[in-house]
């Protein structure tokens, strides 16, 4: 074992602990009244790449949330890699269905519960205690490393773009590495070539200028949570396809060699239904669970409301009804044709007696790469390495709009090598990192390094 690698070994603690010491600060980037905490955090994460080793750190504010970058640069003539990640959370709501406060971090038979836990403070911050095992045992590191912590991932990352197409020499590398992804399961690494994209709505529908009476006006006007139920309702059809007009016109199809290899994965679907709890499965007809998941767009309701939805009952005609609907996007589907498209068939199915606009809120292309690139091997050994069994190659149906990013602007590969697990309840109440995998992670991560000095150039 290389001492870079038995120094994570050593400092397993100290690493959970330090990791403990940012899970504690409630970096939740879509709340307002919480911007002072994320820029705690991002203050944190600097300290925490400045002890690590980085000659430069620096924390850039945008217009809402600060991008925190460091970098070292001492491995003359090897290749540099850029490792992204974000320290903004999603919101710990609903509150009372965690078994310990959701910012007040705790293990749990071998597993660390805490907002961020592994989305995504307990996956970059491997890359970072790899980093310093490198520093502090050798007093250099294998390839030139560039850190890119954002605070906006999970509202869109409005600002990021932006700034990296301001800092391309900033951030000019030979590959990216993100661990933000799930493995297949416990038992079966995995590194992710793909990545779904995503377009998100609100629609909102009006009708009448207040609330009315539904016996004194009911039957005189167009009952807008109708509208809108008519809007939704008329979006798929009965089995699940979506028949928004030419929706799938631009759906890359799945070559009999890739749906082959998808069914050679140790996938159950009863072992999947009753992982989540489903009465039954449901999706496109003609297609497979991990399909219908990693190569199949989909359009969802997230939220719907309006009128009353208090105890008892109360007779009355809502004045407005909204709706949030996203759609998961694969290639080559492109997110502004996919929200024209879909704005277009709402706008139809409107009843004349209702307003109905469409607010477009953030979007996000796919990512799709090549198994056989260099990088992502390099990343295969170095899983296989820590983690005891070759990864496979899966995709994943949740979305990091930044990949697709590096590659249009940076023109540089992704390397994806996470190390979630599909029950870590990521959004969900009780968020969890298996410390197995945290610790093997923290391997992995200084095994790739290593990979990656020989193979990225
Ligand atoms: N880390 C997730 C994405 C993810 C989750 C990828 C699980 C693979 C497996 C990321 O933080 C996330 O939640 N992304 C959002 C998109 C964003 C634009 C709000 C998503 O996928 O909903
Ligand atoms: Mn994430
Ligand atoms: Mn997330």
């Amino acid at each position: 074992m290389s001492a870079a690698a038995s120094y994570v070994r050593d400092n397993r603690d100290r690493h959970l602990n330090e990791l403990m010491e940012v899970l504690r600060i409630p970096s939740v980037s879509t709340d307002p009244s919480r911007a002072g905490e994320v820029k705690r955090a991002a203050e944190w994460v600097k300290g925490r790449l400045a002890r690590a080793g980085c000659t430069r750190t620096e924390v850039f504010p945008t217009k809402r949330h600060p991008i925190v970058y460091g970098e070292w640069l001492g491995a003359k003539g090897a290749p540099t890699v850029l490792i992204y990640g974000h320290y903004d959370v999603q919101p710990e709501d609903p509150v009372s269905l965690w078994t310990s406060p959701a910012f007040q971090p705790v293990i749990r038979d071998g597993r660390l519960f805490a907002r961020g836990a592994c989305d995504d403070k307990g996956q970059f911050i491997i890359h970072v205690n790899a980093f310093e095992a490198y520093l502090k045992t050798a007093g250099r590191c294998p390839v030139n490393v560039k850190f890119l912590i954002e605070g906006e991932e999970e509202i869109g990352s409005p600002n990021l773009e932006p700034f990296i197409a301001a800092h391309k020499d900033l951030l000019a590398c030979n590959a990216v590495v993100v661990s933000d992804t799930a493995m297949f399961d416990k038992k079966t690494p995995s590194i992710v070539h793909g990545l779904r994209g995503l377009s998100y709505i609100q629609v909102d529908v009006r009708g009448t200028a207040r609330d009315l009476h539904s016996g004194t006006f009911g039957g005189s006007v167009v009952n807008p949570a109708f509208a809108l139920a008519h809007i939704i309702a008329g979006l798929k059809d009965a089995k699940g396809r979506i028949k928004v007009p030419g929706f799938y016109d631009k759906v890359r199809k799945l070559t009999a060699a890739e749906r082959k290899s998808l069914r050679k994965l140790p996938h159950s679907d009863a072992q999947f239904k009753k992982s989540i709890g489903a009465p039954d499965l449901f999706g496109e007809p003609g297609f497979t669970t991990l399909e219908r998941i990693w190569a199949r767009p989909t359009l969802e309701v997230n939220g719907i409301w309006g009128g009353f939805t208090g105890d008892g009952a109360k007779t009355v005609i809502p004045a407005e009804a909204h709706a949030k609907i996203s759609m998961r996007l694969v290639p080559d589907q492109k997110p502004k044709e996919i929200v024209a498209k879909v704005t277009s068939a709402i706008k139809k199915l409107a009843p004349k007696a209702a307003t109905v606009s469409v607010t477009h809120i953030h979007s996000g292309d796919s990512w799709l790469a090549e198994t056989d690139h260099v990088a992502l091997q390099a990343a295969s050994r170095a899983v296989e390495k820590a983690f005891g069994k070759k990864p496979v190659f899966t995709r994943e149906g949740g979305s990091i709009p930044v990949v697709a990013t590096f590659d249009r602007v940076l023109k540089v590969p992704s390397v994806l090598m996470g190390i979630g697990l599909h029950d870590d309840n990521l959004h969900a109440p009780n968020e969890k990192i298996d410390l197995d995998n945290f610790f093997n992670g923290n391997e992995a991560a200084v095994y790739l390094m290593d990979e990656l000095a020989s193979a990225a150039r």
